[in-house]
């Protein structure tokens, strides 16, 4: 675990005190203890946590180097990460969907608890059946949020057990889009640092036919 991450555990166990007190039904002072016992407490509390299962949905037609920053985030935080793939997202997508869970699986093969999927139908449905807590989406820009808050309450609405939190990227991909990139490879721009280089050649090939 790096260390940001234990910041992040350590800081998600202390707001799991109060259930673990409930659950054990031991109250604990430590205001007069010391920083091992503190320690001690936090892996304690930790031992007690549920596994944090995120479902990171999207189109991915193709991944961008913006997807990979927020899966590689997504990483750190949550135990097991599924990158799930909106089958038949659009009409007339440019990878199919074999094509675009391959090049995923290509560039997210790195991380051991990532893992590619398909879904098809309503997204809470999908994330019930896989017993995942949150879903993961990520903001670029204020342009984003209308539409990502819309979405994440109406999922509310729909299943009230699943979170839906909010990461960005880094800067650098505030402004990449799949819709942009598959633009400029078509009209013969070039395309390199914004996605992996497996689909740089994937999206040449095709905009070459
Ligand atoms: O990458 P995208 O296109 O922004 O992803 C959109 C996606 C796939 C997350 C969204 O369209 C979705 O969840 N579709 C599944 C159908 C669904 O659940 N619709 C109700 C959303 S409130």
């Amino acid at each position: 675990m790096s260390k940001a991450c234990h910041r992040i555990a350590a800081g998600a166990a202390e707001q799991s005190s109060i259930e673990v007190e409930r659950e054990t039904g031991a109250t604990r002072d430590f205001s007069q203890r010391g920083t091992n016992d503190r320690i001690e407490w936090r892996a304690d509390a930790l031992a007690t946590m549920k596994t944090a299962l995120a479902i990171y949905p999207g189109s991915f037609d193709p991944v961008t180097n913006g997807h990979l920053d927020l899966i590689e985030r997504g990483t750190k935080i949550f135990d097991r990460l599924v990158v799930a793939v909106l089958r038949n997202s659009e009409k007339d997508p440019m990878f199919t969907t074999a094509e675009r869970v391959e090049m995923l699986r290509e560039a997210t093969k790195q991380w051991e608890n990532v893992e590619v999927d398909v879904f098809d139908g309503l997204l809470v449905q999908y994330a019930r059946q896989r017993k995942a807590q949150v879903i993961l989406r990520g903001i670029r820009a204020i342009s984003d949020y209308e539409y990502e808050l819309q979405m994440a309450l109406m999922n509310r609405k729909l299943e009230p057990h699943i979170e839906t939190v909010f990461m960005m990227p880094a800067e650098a991909y505030s402004y990449l889009s799949s819709r942009l990139v598959r633009e400029i490879s078509n009209l013969g721009g070039t395309i390199s640092g914004l996605v992996p280089p497996t689909v740089e050649a994937r999206l040449k090939s095709k905009s070459q036919k």
